[in-house]
């Protein structure tokens, strides 16, 4: 529980790239928050993000958090980073919303989620997909036991074409490849739709197969959840031809699946090529529309505002990424051992 906030809530956002454009644009449109700070170390995309969003651009953290109407911080930096900028943001009483994944080391998770509840501060994490609206009325479908039964298996398949950015590839920066990097939320969706039971163990196995950068670039991981389910996760940065987000979950007596980008959606062809089309954009295209607010992107950073503004807990607070950041640790640990990891926290 925090103190309620009057006023607007002045947010600095940390890291000017990809997330943070979109967390910035997403708090620009909240007329509750008002971005007062882009830092970058990189002082050009700083100031351009700045520039945009009437913000003002430093690269030192410190510069932000002098400035007392700052109430938020965003952490959009690489993933080695997570854990120094939010425990800086955090001892200086900010509530603070952390990209995933939270962190790699499950004692950096739980020293963040101690140091905020020591400060009455809120920590929250990046988990946009359990905020998108088509993934949160699977759950309510998942949820109807009736109809679903005993419910013994999820598999959730995230491709993509690979990052944009170099630092994913690089595991001083990035942590691990596209385990962590889609392969959390794989992880987070499973977990989410069977109504989070504990993760009891993990089998992964890992692959770089183009020998570029030191981290895998797919990944198979089982989860070995209490009460029998299993998770599947396949991910994979090698995927040409169009992400892909598909998810299914089997119960006894029924089954729910998800194809988050192009079930439901449009389809379109050209015997050209579609200019505003993300891949594929020839031939059979699947034209993305609202993709931030179907990403969830506006319900996460909204609920994060409302819980500032009237002083309440987190709808999901950073307690539940623990788990997670204890199942990618397996993954590590169990794709290096060839074996099954036990998890006991
Ligand atoms: N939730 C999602 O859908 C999603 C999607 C993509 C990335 N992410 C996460 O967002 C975070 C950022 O990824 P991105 O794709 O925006 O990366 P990016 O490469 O586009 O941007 C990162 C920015 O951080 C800056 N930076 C690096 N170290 C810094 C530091 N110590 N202090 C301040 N600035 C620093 C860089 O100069 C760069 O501008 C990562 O944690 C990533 O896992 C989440």
């Amino acid at each position: 529980m925090s103190e309620p906030v009057s006023g607007t809530v002045g947010v600095a956002v940390v890291g000017a790239g990809f997330m943070g454009g979109v967390h910035a644009a997403v708090l620009t449109e909240d007329p509750r928050a008002r971005v007062r700070w882009i830092v970058d170390l990189d002082e050009r995309a700083g100031g351009q993000l700045a520039a945009q969003m009437d913000a003002r651009a430093t690269t030192r953290l410190s510069e932000a958090l002098a400035d007392d109407e700052v109430r938020l911080v965003v952490v959009s930096t690489p993933v080695t980073t997570h854990h120094p900028v939010a425990l800086e943001a955090i001892a200086a009483g900010r509530h603070v919303l952390v990209e995933k994944p939270l962190v790699m080391r499950p004692d950096h998770a739980r020293e963040l989620v101690a140091a905020a509840k020591a400060k009455g501060v809120l920590l929250g994490f990046g988990g946009n997909f359990v905020h998108a609206p088509k993934f949160r009325r699977a759950k309510e479908l998942v949820a109807d036991r009736t109809a679903l039964g005993t419910l013994h298996a999820v598999r959730v398949v995230y491709r993509t074409s690979g990052p944009d950015s170099e630092w994913p590839r690089n595991r001083a920066l990035a942590g691990g490849g596209a385990c962590t990097d889609i392969g959390w939320h794989a992880i987070e969706l499973c977990s989410w739709l069977l109504g989070e039971p504990r993760i009891e163990a993990v089998t992964a196995a890992t692959q770089n197969i183009t020998g570029v950068g030191d981290v895998e670039e797919q990944g198979v991981m089982l989860l070995h959840f209490e009460g029998g389910a299993v998770g599947q996760c396949d991910v994979s940065w090698l995927c040409p031809g169009g992400e892909q987000l598909t998810v299914e979950v089997l119960g006894t007596e029924g089954r729910v699946s998800v194809d988050f980008w192009q079930g439901m959606g449009i389809t379109a062809f050209t015997t050209n090529k579609f200019a505003e089309v993300w891949e594929p954009n020839q031939g059979w295209a699947f034209p993305e529309w609202e993709w931030i607010r179907n990403s969830g992107y506006v319900q996460q950073d909204r609920s994060f505002v409302d819980a500032i503004v009237n002083g309440e807990p987190l709808g999901r607070a950073a307690d539940s990424a623990i788990p997670i950041v204890s199942a990618l640790d397996a993954v590590y640990r169990s794709a290096a051992e060839g074996r099954k990891i036990e998890i006991h926290d």
